[in-house]
This record gives structure tokens, C-alpha cells and sequence, in this order.
């Protein structure tokens, strides 16, 4: 199986201009591209290779909830998948119950979900067992693997210019795998000069990408980096 790329952009660009742009440059076979939620349809609009995907779903079709985006929504747009339970959103309030409850209906509506879980510093600092108990918990909530992806996204990785050791992200993703037999992606500070590392991993799927993704030089030589891996 090929691995796969995701661009997960955040909250950046700021403009639409800003944003078609950097889809064209990144618009590669097995990437995905994740752009906030206002420039989905024009960044939808050029891709010819890159599937869309986005940030965060609501877990009801319609109805009054100010502020949130339905499934539905998403796939008229011509989103094919769907990030949730991002540790940036997780910090914001959500848990695995409302997790699960978004991961439920998104697999409802047909779009592939990209799960992410991870063990914060504290648990991290307690050991191997520890990390493997914390991310069984947060495996617990899901109940369907159809078009499932995990991202193991250690919650001290990101952003942070520290990487997971990439044997030890291996054997999570087997750990995970065990308990939910579905590709895992590694997440978290992955820049051109780690990527290999982490890519020629048997058990490593992919990666999904934050801060990188938003520079196009660096995430086109990550690109070409997952297509040389032999897997
Ligand atoms: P990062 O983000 O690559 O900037 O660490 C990864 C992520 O949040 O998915």
C-alpha cells in the first residue's frame, strides 16, 4: 500500500488566494489536503490529484447549532475525509464520548475519518505501559473501523520540534493495530529530515502534517520522500 500525506493546514491560510495557491503546489497523488472549512470548495475547485479533507465535523445532520458544520455538509462539498478529535480540539473541551459520537456519524455519511489519539507528557513520562493504556482508552469509544484511519499523535510532538522515537511510534501503531486493525499515521513535529525515519516503518501508514504543510518546498520533498519508500 502506498503511504498517504495529509496536509493538515490549522487555521492558516488567511486568505482564499493564499490558500488555492498552496493546494495547487501540494495537489500530489496520496496526499491529502485539509484547508479550514471557508476555502474547502475553491481549494476542491483545483485539486486534480490531492483529496480534500477537513478539519473537525458536528455529529447531527441539521439543526440549531450555531457555529458547527454538519457531515452531510462536508460531503456535498466534496470533502472525502474528515480529521476528528484533534489534540488541539481535545484541549478545547471535546472527549471521547463526543468523539466517538462525530467519528459515528461522519463513517454514517460516508466520509473516511482520520482519528487522531495520543498520549500527553504526564503519561508519557510514566512509561511504555502507560502510553499503551491511555491510548486503548481512547481506542474504547470506537466501535467501527469502516473507513478508519488512526493518527498517533503524541500530544508533547506537536508542534513542538520533538518527534516521537520512530521505533517506539512503530510499535504504538502495533499496539493500536491490535486493538483496531486499520492503517496509523504518525503525526507530530514531522519535517523533510525526519520523515523517512518514521515512512519506512512497516507499521506507519503515513503521516499527518502540520506546521510543514504550510510551506510547500518542505511538504513537496516529504512527498517525494513517502513516494521513494518501498512498503
Ligand atoms: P505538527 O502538527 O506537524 O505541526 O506538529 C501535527 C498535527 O497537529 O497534526
Amino acid at each position: 500500500m502506498k503511504k498517504i500525506i495529509i496536509a493538515n493546514w490549522k487555521m492558516n491560510p488567511s486568505t482564499e488566494g493564499e490558500a488555492v495557491k498552496l493546494a495547487k503546489a501540494e495537489d500530489e497523488k496520496n496526499v491529502v489536503i485539509v484547508p479550514p472549512f471557508p476555502f474547502l470548495k475553491s481549494v476542491k475547485n483545483v485539486l486534480r490529484n490531492a483529496s480534500l479533507g477537513a478539519q473537525d465535523v458536528f455529529y447531527e445532520k441539521e439543526g440549531a447549532y450555531t457555529g458547527e458544520v454538519s457531515p452531510v455538509m462536508l460531503e456535498k462539498l466534496g470533502v472525502a475525509y474528515v480529521i476528528v478529535g484533534h489534540s488541539e480540539r481535545r484541549r478545547l473541551g471535546e472527549d471521547d464520548a463526543m468523539i466517538a459520537k462525530k467519528v459515528r456519524a461522519a463513517m454514517d455519511t460516508g466520509l473516511k475519518v482520520i482519528l487522531c489519539v495520543g498520549e500527553p507528557l504526564n503519561v508519557r513520562r510514566k512509561g511504555k505501559r502507560a502510553v499503551d493504556v491511555f491510548i486503548k482508552k481512547q481506542l474504547s469509544y470506537i466501535k467501527n473501523k469502516k473507513n478508519l484511519i488512526i493518527a498517533y499523535e503524541p500530544v508533547w510532538a506537536i508542534g513542538t520540534g520533538k518527534n516521537a522515537d520512530p521505533d517506539d511510534a512503530a510499535r504504538v501503531a502495533e499496539v493500536i493495530r491490535k486493538k483496531l486493525p486499520v492503517p496509523v499515521l504518525y503525526g507530530g513535529s514531522t519535517n523533510s529530515r525526519n520523515a523517512k525515519s518514521f515512512l519506512e516503518k512497516k507499521e506507519i501508514a503515513g503521516l499527518l502534517v502540520g506546521g510543514a504543510s504550510i510551506d510547500p518546498r518542505e511538504f513537496g520533498k516529504m512527498v517525494t520522500i513517502a513516494r521513494h519508500i518501498r512498503s
